[in-house]
C-alpha cells in the first residue's frame, strides 16, 4: 500500500515537471473565474442585506456583511499581472496602471462593511447608511476599473 502511494507520488512529480505550462494556464482560469465568483457572491449578499434591513432584520444581516468584507480582502490577491485578459474578464488595464489605488479602494470597501456592522445599530436611516458604506464603493470602483458590460 505504502509502496503504491510512493509510486503515485513519483508519477505526480514527473507529470507536474513535464507540464508546467498547462498547470499554469489552469491557474489563470481559476484566478479569473475565482474573482468573478467572489464578486457575484458579494452582489447576491449585498442584495440580501438590503432586503433584510428593509424589514429591520439587523442581526441576520451582520454575518453577510462580514462575509463581503472577507471576500474583498481575499480579492486583493486575485489580480496578479498575468491575469489582464482572458476568460471574459471585465477587469480594465487601469487596475495594473494604478494598482495602489485599486487595492486601497478594495481595502476601503472591506473596512466599510465592518463599519456598516456597527453603524446599523444606531443609524436613523438604514437605506442611507447602506448607500454610503456599501453601494457607493461598488460604483466608485467599477467606474474606473471594470469594463462597461
Ligand atoms: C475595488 C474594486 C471593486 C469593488 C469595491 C467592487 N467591485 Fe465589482 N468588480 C470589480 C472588477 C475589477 C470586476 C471585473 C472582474 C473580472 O471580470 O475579472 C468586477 C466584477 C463584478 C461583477 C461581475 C462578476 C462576473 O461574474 O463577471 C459583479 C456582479 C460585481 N462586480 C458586483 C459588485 C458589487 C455589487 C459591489 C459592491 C457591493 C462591487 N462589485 C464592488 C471591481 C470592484
Amino acid at each position: 500500500m505504502i509502496r503504491r502511494i510512493k509510486i503515485i507520488k513519483i508519477f505526480v512529480i514527473i507529470f507536474s515537471l513535464n507540464f508546467p505550462f498547462s498547470a499554469n494556464a489552469q491557474t489563470l482560469e481559476e484566478i479569473i473565474k475565482g474573482r468573478k465568483a467572489m464578486f457575484s457572491e458579494n452582489y447576491q449578499n449585498a442584495k440580501k442585506i438590503s432586503i433584510l434591513l428593509k424589514s429591520k432584520k439587523i442581526e441576520e444581516a451582520k454575518p453577510l456583511m462580514k462575509k463581503i468584507s472577507e471576500n474583498y480582502k481575499r480579492l486583493l490577491d486575485y489580480f496578479p499581472e498575468n491575469t489582464k485578459e482572458g476568460f471574459k474578464t471585465e477587469a480594465l488595464p487601469s487596475i495594473w496602471e494604478s494598482k495602489d489605488e485599486f487595492n486601497a479602494l478594495m481595502q476601503k470597501a472591506s473596512d466599510d462593511m465592518i463599519k456598516l456592522v456597527k453603524a446599523i445599530e444606531t443609524a436613523d436611516n438604514l437605506k442611507t447608511i447602506q448607500k454610503e458604506l456599501m453601494w457607493s464603493n461598488c460604483t466608485a470602483c467599477h467606474s474606473r476599473f471594470r469594463a462597461k458590460h
